[in-house]
């Protein structure tokens, strides 16, 4: 039994489809094929009171990709335990009220932590020590004078496994901090730094994390008015470099499409994925190539999948841990299913 309110989790075992011509056999009219067999189901997050987010990672000490449920106002938590097919409720709240909920491995142990992002510009974070319960972890701010009101990014700069933190504000500096895990209990994170530009400073321009030429750490693209690729900050371990690239790149430029940065087939080479929130819910991949990064020619993989899912229905992500990114769709009826494919691109 369905619950009209609620979300309803299916993990869909998919026929591999390894190659363009077999796309046909995992996506039927844009959904996913009905001939797939349904492993699991979950009613998770309920939507009812609105204002519940969803948030992918390793939360539970194991490889599986985990779904984890906050409650924006009331900052209320659940985890849906991927590899026990369980949920878990989260006896404490955090975030309540706050701008946006976010995850990152703070100290490295692949288990990722919760971080807050306040409207009044403050971070604090929870770290997970307990398997995603939360409930041993102390509330920790950053360093004070670290404050983000506009862009705010998680991960490695410097490669040592740990995410770090990168921020645009409103003033159009970006600046960041690196973490040092003796330091995670008191919130200090090394000085803080600034890169000095006025790089993707438009109102309408996004900045995007993603590993961009496979050296581990983490980059910056500039999705430039959401609609022109030319050029990235490329970290170099303690800062960033500007890097223009030698094609300007038109993606994703249409007011019904959104951009996500993702590692598509397991290279370690950041790839693009624009997907339509429309009727058509076309989804294009954008291969990055090794030292080129994206070219008009390396457009490829375009199918039909999560009719009208706009960014908080849609997620790119390795549910199944196999190495490989799945698509995952939040149906936006009142259903509100949850399904997850897996193909190989
Ligand atoms: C969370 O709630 C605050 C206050 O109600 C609101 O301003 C903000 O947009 C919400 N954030 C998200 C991610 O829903
Ligand atoms: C955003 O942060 C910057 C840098 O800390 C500050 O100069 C600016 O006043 C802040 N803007 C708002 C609206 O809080
Ligand atoms: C970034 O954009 C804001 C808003 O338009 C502007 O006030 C600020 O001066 C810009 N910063 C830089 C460094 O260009
Ligand atoms: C990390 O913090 C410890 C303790 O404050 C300090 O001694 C060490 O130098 C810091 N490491 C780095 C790389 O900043
Ligand atoms: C906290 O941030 C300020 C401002 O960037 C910086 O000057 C200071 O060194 C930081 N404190 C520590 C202990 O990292």
């Amino acid at each position: 039994m369905w619950l009209i309110f609620g979300v309803s989790i299916f993990l869909l075992k998919l026929p591999s489809c390894q190659t363009l011509p077999m796309l046909g056999s995992c996506f039927v009219n844009g959904i996913v094929s009905p001939s797939i067999s349904r492993a699991n189901s979950v009613t998770f997050c309920s939507n009812a009171d609105g204002g519940s987010s969803l948030l992918f990672g390793r939360f539970t000490g194991n490889d599986f990709i985990d779904i984890f449920c906050h409650r924006n106002s009331t900052g209320g938590m659940t985890l849906f335990n991927m590899n026990s097919i369980q949920v878990l409720s989260i006896a404490r709240t955090f975030c309540e009220g706050g701008w946006r909920l976010m995850t990152a491995d703070l100290n490295g142990d692949s288990n990722q932590d919760l971080v807050c992002l306040r409207a009044d510009g403050s971070v604090s974070y929870l770290l997970n020590t307990d398997g995603g319960t939360f409930l041993t972890a102390a509330e920790q701010n950053i360093n004070a004078s670290f404050t983000c009101n506009k862009t705010l990014i998680f991960g490695d700069i410097n490669g040592d496994n740990k995410d770090d933190i990168v921020c645009q504000n409103e003033d159009g500096i970006i600046h960041f901090a690196l973490t040092n895990s003796s330091n995670l209990a008191t919130g200090l994170f090394t000085s803080q730094q600034t890169f000095p530009t006025s790089w993707c400073n438009g109102t309408m321009d996004q900045i995007m994390k993603g590993d961009l030429n496979g050296d581990g750490k983490i980059d910056l693209l500039c999705h430039a008015e959401r609609t022109y690729l030319r050029s990235a900050l490329i970290s170099s371990g303690a800062s960033f470099e500007e890097e223009l690239f030698e094609m300007e790149l038109e993606v994703c430029g249409d007011e019904n499409q959104f951009l996500l940065v993702r590692d598509i087939n397991g290279d370690g080479y950041a790839d693009l994925v624009c997907k339509s929130s429309d009727l058509t819910g076309t989804t294009k991949i954008i291969h990055n190539k090794p030292g080129e990064y994206f070219t008009d020619q390396s457009v490829r993989n375009e199918f039909r999948f999560c009719v009208n899912g706009g960014p908080t229905n849609f997620y790119v992500e390795d549910v199944n841990r196999d190495g490989f990114d799945d698509l995952v769709c939040q149906t936006s009826i009142a259903k509100r299913y949850i399904f997850i494919s897996r193909c190989y691109f």
